[in-house]
């Protein structure tokens, strides 16, 4: 557990054990991939923001259990796809559930989990609730066939990468605090702060995640290195590269993403690295860090705030 979940730890405890009670299937196949998925850890960070963002406005019933188990719930499933069109083979450590079973099981059982969270969603009854979530949920997907689209573009821009990471992940950052302000009955501008708060966190993230797949160690990670290179992927460290590098050098990293090629990984990461692309992807990670703090200052200074903005830090800070 990492340090910020200790305020919320009871709260943590009990959504732990909803999840694997809500994993519930009569098909075994279903629950064995459910399991080996959500037992493999995670962070967690997701179901945590619901708690905190419930608790730093005094929310004193139930709901945000539930809540905070939805949203794992969504954020499970998208990794399960996820998966299958990354043909990633390690997650949390472990084969992935696409490579222990196949791409068929995984896709299915991507389809169990959002549907769960969905009719865990309907219990709650909240129509806010469910258009927040329903309208995310859209948005990641959309999120996913446009980086889809984007595959193997050395051209996308700046502002295209931009997008494609505000929809695939921010989004459910944004979510999860939004929710969770909702349930505590929050007022619009509140409302908007965490939401805020959620997709700078979410942008931050996602930013520190692809730098990470230059710079990050697969053991510590718990997933490949490099993957996203073998997907042709225009991510910012290499989007800035691509601008700053000398000719030669910028036609090694347009074949490598045009290709896929993930042979040329080294190379990659040496230009990443000497054009300051590094240093720009975690510089544009910093500021979206800054405008989260800056969205949590209209909140009283409760442990849960707190937790909150050490959670901003630790995303632009984290080797996992
Ligand atoms: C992975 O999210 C997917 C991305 C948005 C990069 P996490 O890094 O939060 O995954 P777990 O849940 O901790 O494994
Ligand atoms: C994660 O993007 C986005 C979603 C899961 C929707 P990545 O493809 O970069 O996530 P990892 O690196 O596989 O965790
Ligand atoms: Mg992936
Ligand atoms: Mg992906
Ligand atoms: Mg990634």
């Amino acid at each position: 557990m990492l340090p910020f979940h200790n305020v919320v730890a009871d709260d943590f405890e009990q959504v732990n054990e909803l999840i694997i009670r809500q994993l519930h299937s009569d098909v075994g196949l279903v629950e064995n991939i459910g399991h080996y998925l959500i037992e493999a850890g995670g962070k967690r960070l997701r179901p945590l923001m619901v708690l905190l963002a419930a608790r730093a406005l005094n929310y004193s019933g139930k709901q945000h259990l539930d809540l905070a188990a939805i949203i794992e719930f969504i954020h499970s499933a998208t990794l399960l796809h996820d998966d299958v069109v990354d043909t990633s083979t390690l997650r949390r450590g472990r084969p992935t559930a696409n490579a222990q079973w196949g791409n068929a099981p995984s896709v299915l059982v991507g389809d169990f989990l959002y549907s769960r969270s969905f009719q865990m969603m309907v219990a709650i009854g909240n129509m806010d609730v469910m258009t927040i979530l329903s309208d995310t949920t859209n948005v990641i997907a959309e999120g996913e066939v446009q980086q889809l689209i984007n595959a193997k573009d050395p051209d996308l821009s700046e502002a295209g990468y931009i997008d494609v990471i505000h929809k695939k992940t921010a989004v459910l950052f944004a979510a999860a605090c939004e929710v969770g302000a909702v349930i505590a009955g929050a007022d619009q501008a509140t409302r908007q702060a965490l939401k805020e708060y959620g997709l700078q966190v979410g942008i931050a993230f996602q930013l520190v995640d692809d730098a990470l797949d230059y710079k990050g160690d697969a053991e510590t990670l718990g997933k490949n290195v490099g993957d996203d290179l073998a997907e042709g992927k225009p991510t910012l460290p290499l989007i800035y590269a691509m601008s700053r590098a000398p000719a030669a050098e910028r036609d090694t990293i347009r074949n490598a993403i045009s290709n896929g090629d993930a042979s040329k990984l080294e190379e990659v990461v040496a230009i990443v690295e000497s054009t300051g692309a590094m240093d720009y992807t975690l510089k544009a990670a910093e500021k979206a860090v800054q405008q989260a703090h800056a969205a949590l200052e209209p909140l009283a200074a409760t442990p849960y705030r707190q937790a909150m903005a050490d959670i901003a830090d630790f995303s632009l800070g984290r080797n996992h």
